[in-house]
């Protein structure tokens, strides 16, 4: 089977930024508190799904050096879309000038790598360049008076182009998609309202999730924990990280964290950390990485992929 190797990365982030100081001006709560329960420092705020998705859609088109007209198929993730419809996979498809169908999917904080596993599917069947977009704007449905909600949220985006790996050891082992539905009003948002959340719950079933996701793409990929060279986890607490990476057996040092200065951005968290991860030199060519998500539904998700082209 062709498998599906990630050829340009980019990222883009609300031009706002938001500290836990900023917040206590208004809430009752601290830095100190938030840093503690979440590990997060700082948040980013503004933009539209739109204006954020095709930034970093630009970048990562650049680094895989594909035009836009290239491209076969724009999946775009969100669960905060700009409009009810048009998708904003749409309006990316026309701001970059491609010709390519285009959707979105709503699969909440899942969702970038369900759309990986997506993609993967469309190159095996002969597609050659698929865009994968990551956006969430979770500011605009945040109650900012809600200390319990209010401290976790931000914007930002993340896309990637995939392509058929060259070498055949490379891209894209193995991928799963779940989903727990009796779950799904832990953590819900209505039209017109704010996210709630049971967040200790939420906290329980996220660890539990990721792990065994985790487990499965490794046991489909014939690995083990100790194959895996770094851990790009879904950003939501630093906390759930922690008792994920312990549950599985793999360093914390494996992990790539972005949320200190981001917050939980949903879709666009997992390729925010990657990008991170990469510019600091802590992915390598030929590594296993396991990408891993969880989010509202309860949807979960993973992807094994060996790292390079
Ligand atoms: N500042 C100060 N105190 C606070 C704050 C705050 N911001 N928020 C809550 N508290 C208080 C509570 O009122 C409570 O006080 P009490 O003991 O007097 O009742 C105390 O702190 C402890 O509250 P808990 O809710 O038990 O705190 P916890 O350690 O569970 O941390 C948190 C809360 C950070 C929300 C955690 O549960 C969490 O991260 N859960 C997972 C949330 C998550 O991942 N959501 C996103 C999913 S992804 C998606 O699809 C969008």
């Amino acid at each position: 089977m062709t498998r599906a190797a990630i050829t340009g990365l980019g990222t883009a982030v609300g031009r706002r930024v938001v500290t836990n100081h900023d917040l206590a001006e208004t809430l009752d709560t601290s830095d100190q508190w938030i840093v503690e329960r979440t590990g997060i420092h700082q948040r980013r705020v503004g933009g539209s799904c739109l204006e954020l998705g095709a930034q970093a859609a630009r970048v990562a088109l650049k680094q895989a050096e594909t035009g836009a007209a290239d491209l076969d198929l724009i999946i775009c993730s969100t669960c905060t879309p700009d409009q009810v419809f048009p998708a904003v996979a749409n309006r990316i498809q026309d701001e970059l000038g491609a010709a390519c169908g285009a959707f979105d999917l709503n699969a909440a904080c899942s969702g970038f790598t369900y759309g990986l596993t997506l993609a993967q599917a469309q190159i095996a069947a002969g597609m050659e360049r698929v865009l994968v977009v990551g956006v969430d704007t979770l500011s605009r449905f945040t109650d900012w008076d809600d200390r319990s909600t209010a401290i976790l949220f931000g914007d930002g985006a993340g896309a990637v182009v995939l392509a058929p790996a060259i070498g055949a050891d490379r891209g894209m082992l193995s991928t799963y998609m779940g989903s727990e539905g009796r779950f799904a009003d832990l953590l819900t948002c209505d039209f017109g309202g704010c996210i709630k959340m049971d967040g200790k719950e939420v906290f329980r079933q996220a660890v539990r999730v990721m792990v065994s996701a985790s487990q499965r793409v490794l046991a489909d990929a014939g690995l083990s924990p100790s194959d895996v060279g770094a851990v790009i986890p879904h950003q939501a607490n630093m906390r759930i990280i922690e008792s994920a990476m312990k549950r599985l057996g793999i360093p914390f040092e494996k992990a790539a964290t972005v949320l200190e200065t981001t917050g939980n951005t949903s879709s666009a968290s997992i390729p925010l950390a990657m990008d991170n991860a990469v510019s600091k030199g802590a992915v390598h060519d030929g590594d296993v990485v396991l990408l891993v998500g969880f989010g509202a539904g309860m949807s979960v998700a993973a992807a094994l992929l060996r790292w390079g082209q």
